[in-house]
């Protein structure tokens, strides 16, 4: 089975309260928190770039693992909000590292896109051409933010996750996971940088209502398909991980599988939406504070632009 070996996650220090938004917007705490369940984002200063964030957090999975950046034989960055289009934000990453010369690319899957490495890179594992894979969910995104639209500039935050994986016998690891997507509902949900806009357009456009409805019942399915696929009920589950996007939508899940509200993970408070880092972020915290413990069964469950959706169940140890 394919297992995470060391897990770490890093958050630029610097935040930006509601209270903070109340300054130059037409927002108040009180709307944002009672919509979204967020409090704070953390913003990276204009000179700190996503591979910065990435490289900070897998090294942080690297001491995890007790391995260094050469024992690393291949390296894939999740990012809607790379370096640069070309090199690639695991490339640099991985010259940062001091990985030297090994197979890295980006994948773009938006929020889920950590989930979407972890099956890529389960799957180029079992080549057997690789030991140990380094999955990097990672978002600078608030430098694409629009920060005259208050509809999304209160929502995206930054940070970065970090997995090591490897394949051994242990018993414990990846048990199952579940990738979809709808490029059909792709305009409900858009960060508009590429050959499709004119340069100086940038920004984050969504239309908040559509995209929730959307969440709600894909994040549902989600998690009951990768549940089903490990022949798993969901009492059987220790944490429910979701992506941090709207706490609305967390709860929806939660009882859509009727999970007790204490098995359900929730940092949104902290970080708002940080897309591709938001589950490793999560999951680094639980390791931090002594909440995921050898043996535990782990769902992480996530829904973004695309649409993408993914799920993945995970015997922790
Ligand atoms: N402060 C105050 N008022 C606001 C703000 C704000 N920051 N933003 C919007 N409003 C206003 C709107 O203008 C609107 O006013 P109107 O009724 O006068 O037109 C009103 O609040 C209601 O706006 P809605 O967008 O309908 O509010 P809603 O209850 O849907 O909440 C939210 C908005 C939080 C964005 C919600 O729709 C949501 O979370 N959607 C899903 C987002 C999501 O899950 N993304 C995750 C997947 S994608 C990804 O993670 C990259």
């Amino acid at each position: 089975m394919v297992r995470i070996v060391g897990l770490g996650a890093y958050a630029p220090p610097d935040r930006l309260s509601n209270r903070d938004f109340e300054r130059f917007m037409d927002t108040n705490d009180e709307w944002i928190r009672s919509r979204s369940g967020i409090r704070y984002r953390h913003i990276s200063p204009p000179e700190v770039l996503t591979s910065d964030l990435a490289t900070e957090a897998a090294s942080k999975a690297l001491m995890r693992a007790g391995l260094s950046p050469k024992d690393v034989d291949m390296v894939i960055v999740a990012t809607s909000s790379p370096d640069t289009l070309t090199p690639s934000t695991a490339c640099v990453t991985a010259a940062k590292l001091g990985i030297g010369k090994v197979p890295c690319f980006d994948i773009s899957a938006a929020c889920p896109g950590f989930l979407y490495g972890l099956e890529i890179g389960s799957g180029l594992l079992r080549t057997g051409n690789y030991r140990y894979v380094l999955v990097i969910g990672v978002e600078a995104g608030t430098k694409f933010i629009d920060w005259s639209d208050r509809g999304t500039a209160v929502l995206f935050g930054d940070g970065a996750g970090a997995a090591i994986l490897t394949e051994d016998d242990s018993g414990y690891g990846i048990l199952s996971t579940y990738l979809q997507g709808d490029g059909r509902l792709g305009e409900l949900l858009k960060i508009e940088v590429g050959t499709a806009y004119p340069p100086g357009s940038w920004g984050v456009r969504m239309r908040g209502r559509e995209v929730f409805r959307n969440a709600v019942v894909q994040m549902g399915d989600a998690a009951i398909t990768a549940l089903r696929r490990a022949g798993m009920e969901p009492e059987e589950l220790d944490w429910l991980v979701p992506h941090q996007a709207n706490l609305r939508i967390i709860e929806a899940t939660r009882e859509r599988l009727g999970l007790p509200p204490e098995k359900v993970y929730v940092n949104i408070q902290e970080y708002g939406n940080t897309s591709a880092a938001s589950i490793p972020l999560a999951m680094d915290e639980m390791i931090e504070r002594g909440l995921l413990k050898e043996g535990h069964n782990v769902l992480a469950v996530s829904f973004g632009a695309g649409f993408t959706w993914a799920s993945a169940l995970i015997r922790w140890g």
